[in-house]
């Protein structure tokens, strides 16, 4: 593998953190594979699993469970899957400061041990979280993206086909926006075969399509009692690889907006090219006014959350600029 290939996961005792290392492992995609938790012992446990996993497949990765930040340096990417699901009883800014914490704290580790990485964070409320880690890491924007869009347009993906019962693998879905209640489908940009899925299901279809998009990790959560772990991990780990590859490939990701698509200093998901710097273009799709005024009504709602931490003065800026 090329030099500079270490990618680390901080979260990966959890189920999101373990499928992102696993499937980097399996595929052999990076030479080592650090595994961070705050849980020791579940990481040095999932560590030693996914070495065995590696040596029956006969694949150069390899994983280790870090004692300390100090052995994310030199991580070409560094993932933040850490981070707590929504429980009973919290509220969704209950949950925006928990998690704002934890991702505070794991910025700050990546910055002082890893500060030439890429940053790819999982943890949600998503493009909130995303704006979280630019701003403590002071990062350029390239090099922290949020994780979202894959995991939504193959959920996008999944329910055409179980629509049309043909052209599994062949159906490529868009969604833009932020990852939460407003997302937005894009039936527009979807195809099967090359075939616009306009041309194959009713209006009807579509926006079932499109609401059970929106409820896919809810319903999930309903079945599971947690939320889905596969699809979000290797979701993961098709970022990574674009980056380790410096592929170019264009996948939606959350990344922050300034100007693009008439946003100023919001990150929200849109479809990027993904290479070795990170985020390397920001593609702007000609929306409809509908699709523009759905689109504009996401990035509202990260706002609103990102606002939240703002009137607490969460970054601080507000004291440094008075003392
Ligand atoms: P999980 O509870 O299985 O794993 C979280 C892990 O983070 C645990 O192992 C925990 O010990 C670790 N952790 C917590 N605080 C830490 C800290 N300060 N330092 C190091 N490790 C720490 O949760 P799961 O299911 O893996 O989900 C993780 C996050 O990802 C959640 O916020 C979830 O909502 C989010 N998620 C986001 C998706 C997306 O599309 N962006 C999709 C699925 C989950
Ligand atoms: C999901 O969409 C909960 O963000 C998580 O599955």
């Amino acid at each position: 593998m090329p030099k500079g290939s270490k990618v680390s996961i901080v979260g990966a005792g959890g189920n999101v953190g373990s499928i992102v290392a696993y499937s980097i492992a399996m595929q052999g995609l990076a030479h080592e594979v650090i595994l961070v938790d705050r849980d020791k012992d579940r990481a040095k446990g999932k560590a030693l699993d996914m070495n065995q996993a590696a040596a029956a497949l006969r694949t150069h990765s390899v994983v280790r469970a870090a004692e300390t930040y100090e052995d994310i340096a030199d991580s070409k990417v560094v993932v933040i899957t850490a981070g707590f699901p929504r429980k009973p009883g919290m509220s969704r800014d209950d949950l925006l400061f928990a998690n704002a914490d934890i991702v505070s704290e794991v910025t700050e580790n990546i910055v002082q041990h890893a500060p030439d990485s890429i940053i790819i964070v999982v943890t949600n409320p998503l493009d909130t979280m995303t704006y979280v880690a630019l701003k403590r890491s002071g990062f350029p924007k390239n090099r922290v993206i949020g994780m979202a869009g894959i995991l939504d347009g193959a959920r996008m993906t999944h329910f055409i086909y179980e629509k049309l019962k043909f052209g599994a693998g062949q159906i490529r879905a868009t969604v833009i926006g932020g990852h939460g209640d407003y997302m937005v489908p894009l039936p527009r940009y979807s195809t099967v075969a090359g075939i616009p899925i306009t041309d194959l299901l009713t209006p009807q279809e579509l926006q079932e399509v499109i609401d059970l998009t929106k409820n896919g990790g809810a319903q999930i959560v309903k079945l599971m009692g947690t939320s889905a772990y596969f699809a979000p991990g290797k979701a993961t780990a098709i970022m990574v690889e674009a980056i380790l590859k410096d592929s170019k490939k264009i996948y939606p990701c959350s990344t922050l907006l300034e100007g693009e698509y008439g946003v100023h200093g919001i990150p929200n998901g849109v479809p990027v090219t993904l290479g070795s710097e990170g985020v390397e273009d920001i593609i702007e799709l000609q929306l409809t006014p509908k699709e523009r005024q759905e689109f504009e009504r996401s990035v509202q709602s990260v706002k609103e959350l990102i606002d939240i931490l703002e009137k607490q003065d969460y970054f601080g800026e507000k004291k440094s600029k008075e003392s």
